[in-house]
C-alpha cells in the first residue's frame, strides 16, 4: 500500500506549489490513474514516491514505512519506474537494459540474462529475436515494452508509470494497454499510472485520482467520477459526448 498524506513539493526557483498538499491511499493490487494536463503535478508526485524528488512537506508511506526513513537505493529496487520518455541505454542491448537494475545490486551474469529473456517473453519480445538488439533497432512501441520489462527486472510490488505510451500511435498504444491489463491479471502489482489521456485512464484504472494545478480535484472510480463528479473541473473533463463515454459506463456499471 502507498499512502501519501498533504505532499508538497516546491521548486528552489518556484514561488509556487508544483505539487500543494495531495493525500491518495493506493491499494495492494490496485491501478491509481493519477490524470491531469501537462503541468498540473503529475511526474513531480510520482517522482517523489521513490524519492527521485525530495517532498517538501507531508508524508509518504510504502508498506507502512516512511519513506524519508527508507535507504533511496533500497527503496528503488522495491519500486520498478517506467519514465516519460523511456530512457534505454542505446550502447546497451535490449537484454542487458532490461536487467541494468540487477547489475547494480551484484546478480551473477547467468541470472541476469535468464531473468532479461524471461521479462523480455513476459513483454512480448521473443528474446531469441530481440535480446541482442540495441534501442536503435526497435520501434517505439517496442522500446516501450523493454521500458516495462526494465521495471519489472527486480520484481518489485510497485510499479510507477509515467505516461508510458504517450508517445505512441493510437494502434500501438490501445495494443499496449491490453497487454499491460493482462500482465496485471497475470502478476499481481500495484501500479500508479500517469497519464493527461481521459480515455487511457477509463481503459485502466481501478481508480482515477484527477489533478489539477497541483491539487487532487477527486479520486473515484471511473463510473463514480462519470456519474457524480464533486467539482466543475471533475465535471467539464468528463463532459464529453456521451456517445464516446458509453462504453465506460457500461464498464462502469
Ligand atoms: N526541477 C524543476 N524546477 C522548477 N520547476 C519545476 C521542476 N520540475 C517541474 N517543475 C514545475 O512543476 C510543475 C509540475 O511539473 P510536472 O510534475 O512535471 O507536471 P506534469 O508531469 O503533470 O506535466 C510545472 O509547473 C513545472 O514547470
Ligand atoms: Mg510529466
Amino acid at each position: 500500500m502507498i499512502v501519501l498524506d498533504k505532499v508538497r513539493k516546491t521548486f528552489d526557483d518556484g514561488r509556487t506549489w508544483a505539487v500543494d498538499g495531495i493525500s491518495l491511499t493506493v491499494s495492494e493490487g490496485e491501478t491509481l490513474v493519477l490524470l491531469g494536463s501537462s503541468g498540473c503535478g503529475k511526474t513531480t508526485t510520482l517522482k517523489m514516491v521513490n524519492r527521485l524528488i525530495e517532498p517538501s512537506g507531508g508524508t509518504i508511506r510504502v508498506d507502512g514505512r516512511d519513506i524519508m526513513q527508507e535507504n533511496p537505493i533500497a527503496l528503488r529496487r522495491a519500486i520498478g519506474y517506467v519514465f516519460q520518455g523511456i530512457g534505454l541505454l542505446p550502447h546497451l542491448t535490449v537484454a542487458e537494459n532490461v536487467a541494468v537494475v540487477l547489475r547494480l545490486t551484484g546478480r551473477p551474469a547467468s541470472e541476469r540474462r535468464d531473468r532479461a529473456r524471461m521479462l523480455l517473453e513476459t513483454v512480448d519480445l521473443p528474446p531469441d529475436l530481440y535480446a541482442a538488439q540495441y534501442p536503435d533497432q526497435l520501434s517505439g512501441g517496442q522500446k516501450q515494452r523493454v521500458g516495462v520489462a526494465r521495471a519489472l527486472a527486480a520484481d518489485p510490488d510497485y510499479l510507477l508509470m509515467d505516461e508510458p505510451f504517450g508517445a505512441l500511435d493510437a494502434l500501438t498504444r490501445d495494443r499496449l494497454q491490453q497487454e499491460l491489463l493482462d500482465l496485471k491479471r497475470r502478476i499481481r502489482k500495484t501500479i500508479i499510472f500517469v497519464t493527461h489521456d481521459i480515455f487511457e485512464a477509463l481503459a485502466l484504472a481501478d481508480r482515477i485520482a484527477v489533478m489539477h494545478n497541483g491539487r487532487i480535484e477527486q479520486t473515484g472510480a471511473p463510473g463514480e467520477l462519470l456519474k457524480r463528479p464533486e467539482t466543475d473541473f471533475v465535471r467539464n473533463l468528463f463532459g464529453r459526448p456521451a456517445a464516446q463515454l458509453k462504453q465506460f459506463e457500461a464498464r462502469a456499471a
